[in-house]
């Protein structure tokens, strides 16, 4: 059998096109090889994708790596357990609201941590005697991963054609809709009566489905490439929680993306503390991308204090365990590179310089008549550039001019790396967004310097489509 020639020999994204090759780096600067063309000290915006907190070979790594694989190689983590990945769980709780989580499980991405947390769950309800329990209510355009489970309470076209193998969307993994104030909010609805009409659409769901039937909630605190950070309405999450809580119901985070140091308020870890007390938290979280800054591939799933009792007080046996589950040497790279973030204020540092960087493109792309930057949103280390036809009734370019992906190959061209998407809803929406999650190391000079590549990107793209009009 022939097989055509293909340029890469790797099986993911494009297939038989010229890929973009990542050469090397340094911080926040890396070299970027396309169509045989090397791009030189090119700000990666997006870390990756939203992945390396630490940036680009950070000196004291390699030490912190030696260390974790020198102290352990392997033991199964279903019947033996490791110093690194007690220390890592006990860092992550320590590090977190008083009371907030007691135990933690460590995978390898965040779609195996949503993944596991449905089961873990699943499993919860089975320990409290309420196995009716099942369904799960997530939101429309939301994103979760590309495993089965993690596409099933996720809700993007692009999971749309495993629908046949997904769990059953109309009876367990059910929808509620999206938190998008700058596109769902209706004129003259304050943020309040925006957040209360979701409520109310979730508490009619809840009762319409039986509410001992209904397992878990489930949403990301600030959405990231599904629909490009969002900032929740005010009273959203806490109303969330209240319903959770009145209809005896899990309320899940997921923190894959925007978790982790890179939108904490308090130089920490978790993003929900920007908008919920301490003891309105999660009852699970799932967590990933930069635990592990991209030198190694970890993720996890935090567990509170009433979920770890239930087991605790049942069974005592936490069904299921992965092979590579809580691994001492990813465990141990976490560790160390958590603690370095902490001790030098990294978390701090990405959540005042990223706010400043939201800040600069705001006041450089807002009011520009002339450019087709709808808005600029987001929070901390997590940013969103919109862009549309239209910026007074907010018109979406048609998805076919695939603005998103352009502008990512015209920041390439600028001196900038992000992620460039058109989203699409299943009802016929579509958008195009930018997303910005730089490495927590970035400086005030470095803020600088990006958003004025930014705006010669915007200019460049502006006159693109003016030509094209
Ligand atoms: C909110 C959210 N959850 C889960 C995932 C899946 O994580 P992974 O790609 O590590 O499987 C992602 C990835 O982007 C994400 O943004």
């Amino acid at each position: 059998m022939t097989v055509t020639p293909v340029k890469s020999q790797v099986f993911q994204g494009y297939v038989g096109k010229e890929k973009a090759f990542a050469k090397n780096g340094k911080g926040i600067f890396m070299t970027i090889e396309k169509n045989g063309k090397e791009y030189r000290d090119v700000i990666d915006a997006v870390s990756g994708a939203a992945v390396a907190s630490l940036g680009w070979g950070d000196p004291d790594v390699p030490e912190i790596v030696s260390e974790a694989l020198k102290k352990h190689t392997y033991s199964y983590p279903g019947l033996v357990a490791n110093e690194a990945a007690e220390k890592l769980a006990k860092f992550y709780i320590d590090n977190s609201p008083p009371g907030a989580f007691a135990s933690a499980l460590w995978t390898c991405s965040g779609s195996e941590s949503n993944e596991n947390a449905l089961k873990i769950i699943r499993q919860y309800w089975l320990e409290k005697g309420q196995p009716k329990k099942t369904k799960v209510i997530s939101r429309e355009c939301s994103y979760h991963g590309f495993t089965l489970g993690a596409i099933s309470i996720g809700n993007t076209p692009r999971g749309a054609p495993f629908k046949d193998l997904m769990i059953n969307q109309e009876e367990v993994c059910l929808k509620m809709p999206r938190c998008w104030p700058y596109r769902d909010m209706k004129e003259g609805e304050t943020e309040e009566e925006y957040s209360q009409r979701l409520l109310d659409v979730l508490e009619k769901m809840i009762l319409d489905n039986d509410p001992e039937t209904v397992s878990a909630v489930i949403v990301e605190t600030l959405p990231g490439s599904s629909i490009g950070t969002p900032v929740p309405s005010k009273g959203y999450l806490k109303g969330i929680r209240d319903l959770c809580n009145k209809y005896d119901v899990v309320f899940m985070l997921d923190e894959v993306m925007c978790g982790t140091g890179r939108a904490n308020p308090n130089g920490k870890l978790n993003c929900w503390e920007n908008f919920l007390a301490p003891e309105d938290g999660p009852d699970i979280q799932t967590v990933g991308k930069t635990l592990g800054s991209g030198y190694v591939t970890i993720a996890g799933v935090l567990i509170s204090p009433k979920i770890l009792d239930a087991y605790v007080n049942g069974s005592g046996l936490i069904l299921g365990a992965q092979t590579y589950h809580s691994h001492a040497f990813n465990c141990g790279t976490a560790l160390g590179i958590q603690q370095k973030i902490l001790q030098n204020g990294l978390t701090k540092n990405v959540f005042e310089n990223g706010n400043l960087l939201g800040k600069k493109l705001q006041e450089a792309l807002l009011d520009d008549p002339n450019n087709f930057v709808g808005d600029v949103r987001g929070l901390g280390g997590f940013w969103t550039i919109e862009f549309v036809k239209d910026k007074k009734t907010k018109e979406p370019f048609p998805p076919e001019k695939k603005v998103g992906p352009r502008f990512s190959d015209i920041a390439l061209e600028n001196g900038f790396n992000i992620m460039g998407v058109s989203g699409a809803d299943n009802y016929g929406g579509n958008w195009d967004i930018a997303l910005f999650g730089p490495s927590f190391i970035i400086t005030k000079e470095e803020v600088d310097l990006l958003v004025e590549r930014v705006v010669s990107a915007v200019h460049a793209l502006t006159k693109q489509l003016r030509a094209e009009a």
